[in-house]
């Protein structure tokens, strides 16, 4: 861990007259996993919707390295290394698993249309390439068995991994998980809890992430911005987190 990846400076979202975030300043480093907690309509989302190109921010600035990114549209943000689930899984539903991850790598592969439909050799070699990658993937996140099936039959657990593998097959230097934990039972929290870091130490990924579920944040985070009402009450290491006396009041409840 060691210098930035990505700056969030002064980060304001305006919905009419709702501040939804409210001068919101953090910094991700790379290999670093942040988490972002608060309550229900702290502004969580919305900071992500800002950082992966859904939402142009009202006014602050975001920076990848030395590119501003606030105001970029989704694609170009994808395409500085910044890639996100969703707090809904948003999975082709009715496409099998192995063709989710292929359609993930479409926008990626840089042969068009033309040599495919004239089957030239350029084309057979990326498209077997993508094939292999899709494998490499559903291996990494222990769904080689579920490749043929159909996506939307897979179970809440298998969906939420195939979502993280769409996201790493792109190759991304930051990785926004919204919520990833919402639904699983606790053993699937704590194989998703060890996925995480596993991904960032052998892939070399920074990771931001939502989440509610106080042990898994605890248990791999680095450091932890609190929110409430949509502006940033503190930022520090799990330990320091804890035990602000601000975030027992506001979030984790009195003891
Ligand atoms: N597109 C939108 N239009 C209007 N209000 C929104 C929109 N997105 C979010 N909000 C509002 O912004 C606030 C923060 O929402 P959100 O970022 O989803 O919170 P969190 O993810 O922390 O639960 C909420 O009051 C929510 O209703
Ligand atoms: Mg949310």
């Amino acid at each position: 861990m060691s210098a930035g990846l990505l700056k969030v400076s002064a980060l304001t979202m305006r919905f009419g007259g709702l501040l939804a975030v409210d001068g919101v300043d953090f910094s991700v480093k790379h290999n670093e996993i942040f988490a972002i907690i608060g309550p229900n309509g702290a502004g969580k989302t919305t900071v992500f919707n800002c950082i992966s190109g859904f939402y142009r921010p009202s006014s602050g600035a975001i920076m990848v390295d030395d590119t501003a990114i606030g105001g970029m549209p989704s694609h170009m943000v994808a395409r500085q290394g910044l890639v996100r689930t969703f707090q809904n899984i948003r999975l082709f539903k009715t496409l099998s698993v192995v063709e989710n991850l292929l359609v993930a790598q479409h926008t990626q592969l840089s042969t068009g249309l033309l040599p495919g439909l004239l089957k030239l050799p350029g084309y057979r070699r990326s498209e077997r390439e993508a094939l292999e990658r899709a494998a490499y993937w559903l291996d990494q996140l222990g769904l080689t068995a579920l490749a043929n099936r159909e996506s939307g039959t897979l179970s809440y657990g298998h969906q939420r991994r195939l979502e993280i593998a769409r996201c790493m097959i792109t190759k991304p230097r930051l990785l926004l998980l919204d919520e990833p934990a919402a639904g699983l039972n606790p053993q699937e929290k704590l194989e998703l809890q060890q996925l995480i870091d596993r991904l960032r130490r052998e892939h070399n990924i920074a990771v931001l992430l939502i989440e509610h579920d106080m042990s898994l944040i605890m248990g791999i985070s680095d450091r932890i911005l609190v929110m409430e009402h949509g502006k940033p009450i503190v930022t520090g290491t799990p330990l320091e987190v804890r035990h602000d006396a601000r975030v027992i009041k506001a979030y984790l409840g009195e003891e």
